[in-house]
């Protein structure tokens, strides 16, 4: 890594105030484009990974038999179709997950559904799944160099009017694993049961239904580890029920959470949330973190010796992250920091890691992994 501070500053001070005047998805688009041209060639893969990744043996693990150069990984949601699954090594990721990917294609719902609210540090999404399906991700994903990487997949159920009971879209997850099973160069893979954007009006968050998806998944006789996608506004109740019945049926691990539905949730800039009051959709960013700490901590606590956890929502900087390992998470996830820090941030994000586990005396992160438990 180098030259964080005059990329960071060149990126707050005159990369974003020009790209948060554009449309969201737009710029996305357009980073995406941006992304994919990095890994053409061997000099600007060079120069990506100078300019961005950080590395130190200090972060490195070994998760479940897979390498973890660094704890910080890239969630769902904002690689769906696999455009960036090498480049994102090059950004500094320490892992990256491709999708949701569902077996078949889905153009998403209607735009506008993407949309920046600054002063609450959240993204308002609403794509529905928009996928190109498996089979075409699985195509782009093949011609890729991502033996060396740490990629993995999280599969939905297609959001089409079709698939419309549980049994229907038990069997288009079935379909989608099916797909991507025996790939190789993947290293793991996420079940989300937790997307608040899907028309399907049952819901896997039903204990019934998410046993009946294990089991049918589990018929698959998956090597690679299987992790669970959790919603926000669970309960610790509903939550232990939920962890109980993945690690009694196989699931190796947990990532806690997904989007945020309600709108009267505190972290909220009250003009800002009703800006959008004509707009569908959930949220990311800094409206996520509490829960999302409250219930990582209490199942880490309960079922720390049964199973690993993954931290998601609201780091925008080291402190969000080591709060979240500290707490329980091996791993943890973002976005929404990177689009509202930049690129730059995820290696300022490890570099600053190393500082935090010096500090406290510890040779390698994974020593810090639920340390609030240890105190
Ligand atoms: C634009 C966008 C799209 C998302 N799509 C998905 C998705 O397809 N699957 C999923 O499991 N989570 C999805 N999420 C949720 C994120 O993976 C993550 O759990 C959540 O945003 C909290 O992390 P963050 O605050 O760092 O963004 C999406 C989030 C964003 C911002």
């Amino acid at each position: 890594m180098i030259a964080n501070k005059p990329i960071n500053l060149t990126y707050k001070y005159i990369m974003k105030p020009i790209l948060f005047k554009k449309d969201a998805e737009d710029v996305h688009n357009h980073f995406t484009d941006i992304g994919k041209k990095i890994t053409k060639n061997n000099t600007t893969k060079k120069l990506f990974k100078k300019t961005f990744r950080y590395e130190n043996n200090k972060l490195s693990q070994s998760i479940l038999g897979i390498d973890f150069k660094n704890p910080v990984g890239l969630s769902a949601g904002f690689d769906y179709d696999g455009h960036l699954a090498e480049t994102m090594y090059y950004v500094g990721f320490g892992f990256n997950t491709v999708g949701t990917v569902t077996f078949q294609q889905y153009e998403g719902n209607k735009p506008p559904r993407l949309a920046r609210l600054p002063k609450s540090k959240s993204l308002l999404v609403n794509k529905g799944f928009k996928s190109e399906g498996a089979p075409a991700v699985a195509k782009r994903l093949d011609k890729m160099n991502l033996n060396d990487k740490t990629v993995g997949v999280s599969i939905g159920s297609t959001n089409i009017p079709e698939i419309d009971s549980i049994k229907k879209a038990i069997d288009d997850y079935v379909h989608g694993f099916e797909v991507f099973k025996n790939k190789d160069y993947l290293k793991y893979f996420e079940i989300n049961i937790s997307c608040p954007n899907a028309r399907l009006t049952e819901s896997f968050a039903d204990l019934k239904n998410y046993e009946d998806l294990l089991v049918e998944i589990n018929h698959l006789n998956i090597k690679k580890p299987l992790f669970v996608k959790m919603a926000n506004e669970l309960t610790f109740n509903h939550a232990s029920k939920l962890v109980k019945t993945g690690i009694d049926k196989g699931i190796s691990g947990f990532i806690f959470t997904n989007l945020v539905k309600d709108r009267n949730n505190k972290y909220f800039d009250k003009d800002e949330i009703n800006s959008v009051d004509d707009l569908k959709g959930n949220f990311s960013g800094k409206p996520t973190q509490e829960n999302a700490d409250r219930l990582l901590k209490q199942m880490y606590k309960d079922y720390s010796n049964h199973t690993i956890f993954i931290g998601t929502g609201g780091i925008f900087n080291a402190q969000d992250a080591y709060t979240k390992i500290k707490n329980g998470a091996s791993l943890v996830q973002l976005i929404t920091g990177m689009i509202f820090e930049g690129p730059q941030v995820i290696s300022k994000i490890n570099h600053d890691l190393v500082k935090l586990i010096e500090k406290d005396g510890y040779e390698n992160i994974s020593e810090a992994v639920g340390a609030n438990f240890r105190n």
